[in-house]
């Protein structure tokens, strides 16, 4: 089916942050007695009521197995589950809802493209291109089909400013090149990187584009149609969705030319003792039972976003990541690693407290009551090229203030002053 209705069709409503924290229970927590300051966005956002709301009718009023039966549940529960199908691509902007398939998350998504598409149509010395600025789950499963298959993994470097080294990229990408495989947002530093200059490269040779899309969809317009690009990879519950539902976006010749990633149930067109034929795409990628309630929580996740409007999340997040890079640059002891310009990096802010170990910064905080992560964030390569062992990285999202980020810097002079830190 061919989608119709795109998601700006939704009603926008006001940028009213009084409004939106209302509309996210555990904001009001406290944390040993003072409020709560989320600032770990990057590694998962909170949930809204109309989320949690839409969870609980699922399973309250329609619970039942998809794709399955004749009866009213089934029927219900596939409708809601292929309803949210095609709220997510047209998100994306996505020609076709059958192009989305649900997944775990973004790592299960690039797993699936190295298994179902990279086994397929790769050879020993086809090369496969990536950065260095990756997370984990862009490396490893390259990684792992290299040693399998012979496949050439190349790295676009990272340059002493968390940004990506061009010129190299200009030299590394070339015929020999079958697939760029490059994130959109740096989830350790926030970078975000240049697809429109680096994309042109990877189809001037005629290769493959998979975006990671796990730090961008959920913080920026993003449209497949527009980047031109051939998989995007993201996960639902960095984007105010549930854990454990992601999808992998692919282009339907694409997707119809690669091998299934697991087989089992609802996978199957026919299937004999001897052998066995493939369902159509989604289906072809979808074994088993699906996770049905949180695909539909992320559809209503897509809806609050959509209405929200993508436009002015990022406009807040911008705003908010620069009074943070000012604030906190003047926290005594504070290094801020990646581009300073907020513009040229999503919501989040990797930085060291001179002479004190990230964990050590965290623990402090979280004893204000500030939520930060600390460590490699799953990019390790990012510390070996800083030269750091981990870091302290507050993240932000659609319901921070500036006054919490005022929180976070009294915390880090609190913790500066504790540590001895010198200015
Ligand atoms: N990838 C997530 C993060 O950046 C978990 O924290």
């Amino acid at each position: 089916m061919t989608l119709t209705a795109q998601s700006s069709s939704t009603p926008r409503l006001p940028y009213d942050i009084n409004r939106i924290r209302r509309d996210f229970p555990i904001l009001k927590r406290e944390i040993g007695g003072v409020p709560l300051v989320y600032l770990d966005n990057a590694a998962t956002s909170q949930k809204p009521v109309q989320v949690i709301a839409e969870l609980t009718r699922y399973y309250r009023d329609h619970n039942a197995n998809v794709h399955r039966g004749v009866h009213t549940l089934s029927v219900e529960a596939t409708e809601l589950y292929e309803g949210a199908r095609a709220k997510i691509a047209a998100f994306i902007g996505a020609s076709d809802q059958h192009e989305i398939i649900f997944t775990r998350g973004t790592t299960e998504s690039i797993n699936l493209v190295a298994h179902g598409w990279g086994r397929k149509h790769l050879q020993a010395g086809d090369e496969v291109v990536v950065s260095e600025i990756e997370h984990h789950s862009n490396i490893v499963p390259w990684q792992m089909l290299r040693d399998e298959r012979g496949i050439v993994l190349k790295y676009i470097p990272m340059l002493p400013d968390g940004t990506l080294d061009l010129e190299v990229a200009r030299s590394i990408i070339g015929p020999k090149t079958k697939l760029l495989s490059i994130t959109a947002m740096s989830n350790a530093l926030g970078t975000i990187v240049p697809l429109q200059e680096l994309i042109p490269l990877a189809k001037a040779h005629g290769a493959l584009v998979l975006v990671d899309g796990a730090q961008s969809v959920p913080h920026m317009a993003v449209d497949v149609q527009a980047l031109g690009i051939d998989f995007l990879a993201f996960s639902g519950h960095k984007m105010l969705g549930p854990t454990g539902i992601g999808a992998l976006w692919g282009r339907m010749p694409i997707l119809e030319s690669m091998d299934p990633f697991m087989g089992g149930g609802d996978m199957i067109l026919n299937v004999t003792m001897e052998q066995s034929t493939w369902a159509d795409v989604p289906a072809k990628f979808e074994a088993g039972t699906p996770n049905i309630a949180d695909a539909i929580g992320l559809g209503a996740a897509v809806d609050y976003l959509s209405a929200l409007g993508m436009d002015e999340v990022r406009r807040h997040e911008i705003e908010i990541t620069d009074y943070a890079l000012r604030r906190l640059a003047d926290v005594p002891g504070v290094s801020i690693f990646g581009p300073m310009d907020a513009q040229q990096r999503g919501g989040v802010v990797s930085f060291e407290l001179e002479g004190v170990h990230p964990h050590d910064i965290g623990q402090v905080l979280d004893t204000k009551g500030v939520a930060i992560r600390t460590g490699h964030h799953c990019a390790q390569p990012v510390m070996a090229a800083l030269d750091v062992p981990a870091t302290a990285r507050a993240s932000f999202y659609i319901y921070n203030t500036t006054a919490e980020v005022d929180a976070l810097a009294s915390a880090l002079e609190a913790a500066s002053a504790f540590f001895g830190v010198r200015a």
